[in-house]
């Protein structure tokens, strides 16, 4: 008998218990072994009722760590209190299934070397891109050759919001109502629209795929609380969509490892990928291209993947599998500095309408050996003399582009901030 303790019952932990109970048969077939919910901790149990006969509730989450389950299924979040309780569970020679993705790219490292020492599991499949089997099929279908790119749009809450910016016209702050109230935000909704969400998942993505320790400190975030209506428009108007992007890509002996908003083409298939549905696109060496597409937020997509390494679990204790084989991860590779890295860029800016604006903005340009894609003129906002003038350059250093702009923003005739945003490309 297999039994398992629950620490935190929010909505993931409550579509977990619902998801265990209501396929237990099943679940028990595809493992071979029985199953039981022994006990389910959380800080606020007393108002979440659930009834049920043979489980233990407890609002003092650490006791688990003494009951006599032998699988802990962290669905608290955050790095303090989960990492206690993790870190307790496999010295404690326990296993553990986790969600938790900063828990997973800011201490894995830690966590996994314990959990190899003390022959214990750690499943983590839930942690990146909710229900999509991204984890599993990287780490058992796709590592026997080299891995070029990984590029996907995961966190739910920025594609629902730049998704209903753009199809419903909402303003950014009602979509962001909207995602809360749909339950895909995380509790510190920060935490999607600053990046910092879809940063943890591809820093996993990047430790497993490029043998390089955990990115997630030292690499380029950036969310999408820049993005205005006006430049899902203009970019649409240029054949773009606006989508918040992960990127992690093989660079000679460096690793590109960044999170941004960027203009996808319209005819990339990432640029179809609307409300808060996830998609990551592989590419390998051998396989191709690969795009596994799903449901990356909410309770029962999220639970459904925390419920799959159950199945693992099984696996690890009947041919003592590690959770992660030292080969993955351990590597020396670094970073390559996002300075150095080359996009296009989309630019954005407000000019006085006179005569000879435009010469000014691309002789600057051209002083930073930048060339022009693509310019556009809009017509000035009504009751206003200033003229939005948009453009897309050709590939160029971040540096190169950074100066450019503080030279750009320091014209007479510029007024504000040139408002900057990557031209996405994977080909
Ligand atoms: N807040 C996350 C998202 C949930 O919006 O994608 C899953 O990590």
């Amino acid at each position: 008998m297999i039994k398992i303790g629950v620490c935190g019952f929010g909505t993931v932990g409550q579509s977990f218990v619902n998801h265990v109970l209501a396929y237990k048969e099943k679940i028990i077939k595809n493992c071979g072994r029985d199953i039981c919910i022994s006990i389910i901790a959380d800080r606020s149990i007393e108002r979440k009722k659930f009834k049920t006969e043979s489980i233990e509730f407890t609002s003092d989450i650490l006791s688990v760590l003494d009951s006599d389950c032998d699988l802990v299924v962290e669905l608290i979040g955050g790095t303090d209190l989960a990492y206690d309780l993790v870190k307790g569970a496999i010295s404690k020679k326990k296993s553990v299934i986790t969600a938790n993705k900063a828990l997973i790219a800011e201490k894995g490292e830690d966590l996994f070397e314990l959990s190899n020492k003390q022959n214990s599991y750690i499943g983590y499949e839930a942690s990146v891109a909710g229900a999509i089997p991204v984890i599993s099929s990287l780490e058992h279908n796709m590592l026997n050759e080299n891995i070029i790119s990984i590029s996907g749009i995961i966190n739910g809450t920025s594609n629902y919001i730049l998704d209903q910016m753009s199809s419903a016209k909402k303003s950014f702050k009602d979509a962001l109502n909207n995602a809360q109230e749909l339950g895909y935000a995380e509790a510190d909704p920060s935490f999607d629209i600053g990046g910092f969400d879809a940063a943890h998942k591809i820093s996993i993505l990047a430790n497993i795929a490029f043998d390089i320790k955990s990115p997630y400190k030292n690499m380029h975030i950036e969310g999408i609380d820049s993005i205005e209506s006006m430049d899902i428009d203009y970019a649409s108007e240029l054949g773009y969509k606006i989508k918040h992007i992960a990127t992690a890509r093989s660079n000679d002996s460096q690793i590109e490892c960044k999170v941004h908003p960027a203009l996808v083409n319209k005819k990339n298939i990432l640029s179809k990928i609307d409300g808060v549905m996830n998609a990551v696109k592989i590419i390998g060496d051998k396989f191709g291209t690969s795009m596994l597409y799903g449901h990356g937020a909410g309770g029962a997509a999220t639970a459904s993947a925390v419920v799959s390494n159950i199945i693992d679990y099984c696996i690890h204790l009947d041919r003592k599998v590690k959770s992660k084989p030292d080969s993955i991860g351990s590597g020396s590779r670094e970073l390559v500095d996002i300075q150095n890295i080359s996009n296009q860029y989309y630019l954005r800016m407000f000019a006085n309408d006179v005569p000879g604006v435009m010469a000014d903005i691309t002789s600057t340009l051209a002083k930073h050996q930048i060339s022009i894609e693509a310019v556009t003129q809009h017509e000035p906002f009504e009751n206003e003399k200033l003229i939005p003038v948009v453009m897309i350059t050709n590939s160029v250093r971040y540096k190169d582009i950074l100066s450019a702009i503080n030279k750009i923003e320091t014209m007479d005739n510029i007024i504000g901030d040139v408002n900057l945003i990557r031209v996405f490309n994977d080909d």
